[in-house]
């Protein structure tokens, strides 16, 4: 690094959201002249994107603080700036200001654009500062971008969720629903492809009700058709769906539309009814495993992954034997598990029937095991098969061994004399095991 070479890191929690804000975070800084550092150490500007989804992502946070702490005391001039979505939330930045005074910058998630002025105001101006928005019209277009690979990118269709699920903090941390329109989605990925950009995954935290209450006329699925289209483009991906709002039109499309992946995430987060109505996720138990199946027979081979919530108050055992039901019933090709945490301000917070923490990791140790059981049946169905992946590159353990996704995101190592980092390839899967399948590159001579 030549000497007076500025530099910045930025650590990242949370969900592909916060990943790619910190893209754009990261190009906002490379504009104004920055460098990644690669230890946090020695970087003139250090970030934390926060995440507070789940009481021990806030944990994190404090305790990444404490060291950092002893960085700023070893480099007093050196930036410490905080955002994302704790920093949505006035009991945490009352508390950053209170015991961790030293930290320069905060602000939150729906201003992101204000960071390079912020930045700017607080080195010549030697204070600290805090601005933080409750409210975004629009999302912020055009921002730079440093993307973490060449050959695939996320892309926002959608900013904030208007669900409120009893349980979540997220509708307090992003704002309502926002859509960006279909025009200047399409020209974000046209110039990605030009980019060599092969792999598109279109974030929201419910892309199902893209462009609902917009003033343009496009539905989740017209914008899909429409990505379909651009050259260069060849896999489609998106995150995250809501059952309530999953149309028959989207159905179609995964039947029609060349470039979509055969996977949809689909969160459940229990199989009781009962429950579901408390969480307020407005669907039935029935309802779920029917659009599954509907799903399942327009599109045979789709994998289907899920998010799970263990001990939501008031669960009973019934409660739980019917999540276990239905997890048998779905067979799902792989599911992340949470354990209910408390969220200050969320209505569940307030229930007076919560569980408690050995009862709820007893069923969430149950549950593992079954889905897990699962997983590596659906996983052994790909041995013998030749699939198409596309590499994300070496493997850590071993210098010819590769790794990345098939249509339906199962993870793939394999061997291959070539580095094929960014292409599509055909691999021979030779061995299943339960997270992950082995094979070999087929080359063509
Ligand atoms: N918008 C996405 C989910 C975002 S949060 C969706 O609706 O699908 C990701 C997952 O975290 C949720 O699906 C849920 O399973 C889990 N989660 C959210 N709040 C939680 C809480 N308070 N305790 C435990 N898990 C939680
Ligand atoms: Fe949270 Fe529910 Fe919105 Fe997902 S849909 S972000 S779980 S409130
Ligand atoms: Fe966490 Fe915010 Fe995402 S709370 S899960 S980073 S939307």
């Amino acid at each position: 690094m030549p000497s007076g070479q500025k530099t910045y890191y930025i650590q990242t929690f949370g969900c592909q959201m916060n990943e790619h804000d910190s893209e754009k975070l990261a190009g906002m800084l490379e504009e104004k002249g920055y460098l990644p550092s690669e230890e946090r150490e020695n970087a003139d500007v250090i970030v934390v994107n926060t995440c507070s989804v789940r009481e021990n992502a806030d944990n994190r946070f404090f305790g990444q603080l404490g060291v950092i702490k002893k960085i700023k005391e070893r480099h007093p001039d050196h930036i410490i700036a905080v955002c994302g979505c704790m920093m949505q939330q006035e009991h945490i930045t009352d508390t950053i200001r209170k015991k961790y005074a030293w930290v320069d910058i905060i602000f939150g998630t729906m201003n992101l654009e204000e960071f390079p002025r912020l930045l700017d105001e607080c080195l010549t101006e030697k204070k600290k500062l805090m601005s933080v928005y409750h409210r975004q019209e629009k999302v912020i277009e055009g921002l730079p971008m440093h993307r973490k690979y060449r050959y695939k990118s996320f892309v926002d269709i959608m900013n904030g969720c208007n669900n409120f699920c009893t349980y979540c903090i997220v509708p307090y941390t992003r704002g309502r629903e926002r859509s960006r329109s279909p025009e200047s989605i399409v020209e974000e990925i046209r110039l990605l492809a030009a980019d060599g950009v092969k792999e598109v995954t279109l974030l929201g935290q419910n892309v199902n009700s893209y462009g609902h209450g917009a003033d343009f006329d496009c539905d989740f699925a017209g914008l899909i058709r429409r990505i379909d289209e651009v050259e260069g483009i060849e896999r489609i991906r998106f995150m995250t769906s809501h059952p309530k709002d999953l149309s028959d039109r989207l159905i179609e499309a995964f039947r029609d539309c060349r470039k979509l992946c055969r996977h949809i995430h689909l969160p459940v987060q229990s199989g009781s009814t009962r429950i579901l109505s408390r969480m307020n996720r407005r669907y039935t138990k029935e309802g779920y495993l029917s659009l599954v199946e509907k799903i399942r027979s327009a599109v045979p081979e789709i994998a289907v992954t899920t998010d799970i919530i263990v001990g939501f108050p008031g669960e009973t055992e019934e409660d739980f034997e019917e999540t276990m039901d239905l997890v048998r019933r779905v067979r799902f090709d792989s599911a992340f598990t949470f354990l209910y945490s408390i969220r200050t301000g969320t209505p569940a917070a307030k229930y007076e029937d919560q569980i408690p923490e050995p009862e709820k990791h007893r069923r969430f140790e149950h549950l593992v095991e079954t889905l897990n059981g699962i997983t590596a049946e659906k996983n052994a169905r790909y041995a013998g098969r030749t699939e198409r992946v596309l590499v994300d590159g070496p493997s850590r353990e071993d210098s010819n061994t590769y790794s990345g996704r098939t249509d339906t995101f199962k993870l793939v190592n394999f061997r291959s004399p070539k580095d094929l980092t960014g292409e599509m390839a055909d691999v021979k899967i030779t061995e299943a095991k339960t997270f992950s399948l082995f094979g070999e590159a087929v080359l063509s001579r």
